[in-house]
């Protein structure tokens, strides 16, 4: 049933300056599985993820490998980024690179307009720069280095030394934006969140605001200033506006209309520039601010943030080689509360495949159909009587759908799949306090065996379309192994929890192991 509703999520756009890590793998994932979920509700969504392409840091990866920034760019989103998507089976609706003239265009246009309005203004500055956040570092983000860069002021993300920049440059009257900030904040809780975000966001506006230097003139791997071509544009500002110039800011008011405002998903490392400064330069054209800025957490490795520059990045790749794409979005989104941080680990995940995945969901799929094989020939039998364990499966299944659909709605993806997981837990101990195999003993229990046996194949269906969004490729296979008309995708994910939907007479198929034994999991492990 189609709704009313519409939903436009985005990832960050990555820099392309070097190899995606999971990190990288587990915003997209986590975007992509709200996406899903809303496309399956029937809302009208839009889901936008895509590159970062200009800036210092590009530009210097690009001299570091002997090749020009569009020859580098072309070559890593090609060859690494775009392909990513299909690594982790992510059905985004679109894709933006900095360098489209879509994006160029209309990224001039919206400048332009800001300047135009009186919000812009050129000055001298000086302050210490970090190439790796492709930011001025505040006092509170700068360390004293360690090891080779003992003594030294360095970036307390990248544990890299600053740069000391001084230029003429054009400036963004951020700091007339406190008041008003403030105000959206206390306006709308939920702009900001999870609740540790929101409080930080806060708390840093509230220390006041310094206007935010937009343009750049040492180097020319940019977009170029309009009114001051000897300039390029801060390749933050260049960035953010993304996310309306690929829905069709300036050019296509209808679509616009149509999409904006975005919910938008960043690590928190970015919190900053999407709650406060992105809201302003909003506020500046005149435009919507947009409807939520969601923080999660990060992916550590040895307790710090996990990343290519410190040489603790994993290739998303390297797991799902071994797991598939959907063990991946499956992990990263039930293992780590969204919104906090956490730690991978291959023995961590080896155990929750096999446990989960393997015994828990594609166990219970493997045996219910073969049960079904054996007893019904192979046709969902029809239900007699219901009797009290079969209505409290009914009613699990009902409160596990509605619950999930609350924690999406909340972005808590992470409860969203415990609520669901019940199920699967109960139906396994439905099956073992049922033994369906003990009433196939005799013609008098078949009647109750049908009953069983329906019960769990319902509870199946509900799982199928439940977990469509996190596990798309395994619920595909399970809905086509049920019988079930059309595809899972197209089931309206916010009835997936009333009764009664599988047809009995439906003919099933037995599949191979949704989740097969992986020998050399231990071994990885
Ligand atoms: N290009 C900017 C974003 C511009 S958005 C207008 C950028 N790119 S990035 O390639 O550095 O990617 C940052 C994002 O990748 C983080 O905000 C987060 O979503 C994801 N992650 C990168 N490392 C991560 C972890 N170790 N853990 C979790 N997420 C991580 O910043």
């Amino acid at each position: 049933m189609p709704s009313d509703r519409s939903f436009y999520i985005t990832t960050p756009i990555y820099y392309p300056s070097d190899l995606p890590h999971i990190g990288h793998g587990y915003t997209t994932v986590a975007a992509d599985t709200l996406a899903r979920w809303h496309r399956q509700a029937g809302d009208d969504t839009w889901m936008l993820t895509g590159t970062d392409e200009h800036g210092q840091k590009m530009l210097r990866a690009a001299a570091a490998n002997g090749v020009g920034p569009q020859e580098w760019v072309d070559k890593l989103v090609n060859e690494s980024w775009i392909p990513l998507l299909k690594t982790l089976d992510v059905a985004n609706d679109d894709y933006i690179r900095t360098t489209q003239p879509r994006h160029e265009e209309r990224v001039r246009q919206f400048v332009a307009d800001i300047h135009d309005r009186g919000f812009i203004y050129q000055g001298e500055y000086e302050a210490l720069y970090c190439v790796g956040c492709e930011e001025f570092k505040p006092e509170s983000e700068i360390v004293m280095g360690t090891g080779e860069f003992e003594g030294v002021p360095v970036c307390a993300i990248h544990s890299k030394p600053l740069e000391l920049l001084k230029e003429q440059n054009y400036f963004f009257k951020l700091s007339e934006f406190q008041k008003k900030l403030l105000k959206l904040y206390a306006d709308n809780p939920d702009f900001v969140q999870p609740e540790s975000a929101r409080n930080e966001v806060v708390s840093f506006v509230k220390r006041g605001l310094k206007d935010l230097s937009i343009s750049r003139s040492s180097f020319d791997w940019g977009i170029k200033v309009p009114w001051d071509e000897s300039h390029i544009i801060y390749v933050w500002v260049d960035a953010l506006l993304n996310y309306v110039t690929a829905i069709g800011y300036g050019v296509d008011e209808a679509e616009f209309e149509r999409r904006w405002p975005a919910t938008h998903i960043v690590g928190k490392d970015i919190l900053r520039f999407h709650a406060v400064i992105w809201p302003a330069m909003l506020m500046a054209a005149g435009v919507e601010v947009p409807h939520q800025v969601f923080a999660h957490g990060w992916l550590l490795v040895g307790g710090e943030k996990m990343s290519k520059s410190k040489l603790t990045g994993i290739a998303p790749n390297e797991i799902t080689d071994t797991f598939g794409s959907d063990a991946f979005r499956y992990y990263f989104l039930s293992a780590i509360d969204f919104g906090q941080d956490g730690s991978f680990s291959w023995e961590d995940m080896s155990a929750r495949y096999q446990s989960e995945l393997a015994n828990g969901f594609g166990n219970l799929a493997s045996r219910t159909i073969a049960m079904i094989e054996k007893y019904f020939a192979g046709k969902v039998p029809e239900p007699t009587e219901y009797q009290d364990a079969d209505l409290a499966i009914q009613r699990l299944v009902a409160s596990a759908a509605r619950s999930a659909d609350a924690s999406i709605e909340k972005l808590e993806i992470h409860d969203a799949i415990k609520s669901i997981w019940a199920i699967v837990d109960e139906l396994n101990g439905y099956i073992t306090e049922n033994e369906p195999w003990a009433l196939a003993k005799s013609e008098d229990s078949r009647p109750r065996l049908a009953t069983v046996l329906y019960t769990v194949a319902e509870g199946l269906r509900a799982l199928a379309v439940l977990l469509s969004p996190v596990i798309p490729k395994a619920t595909a296979k399970l809905w086509a192994a049920l019988g079930a008309p059309g595809t899972v995708q197209e089931q309206p994910i916010r009835e997936a929890g009333n009764w009664g939907q599988s047809k009995p007479g439906s003919v099933v198929t037995s599949i191979p192991p949704l989740f097969p034994r992986i020998e050399s999991a231990e071994g990885e492990a």
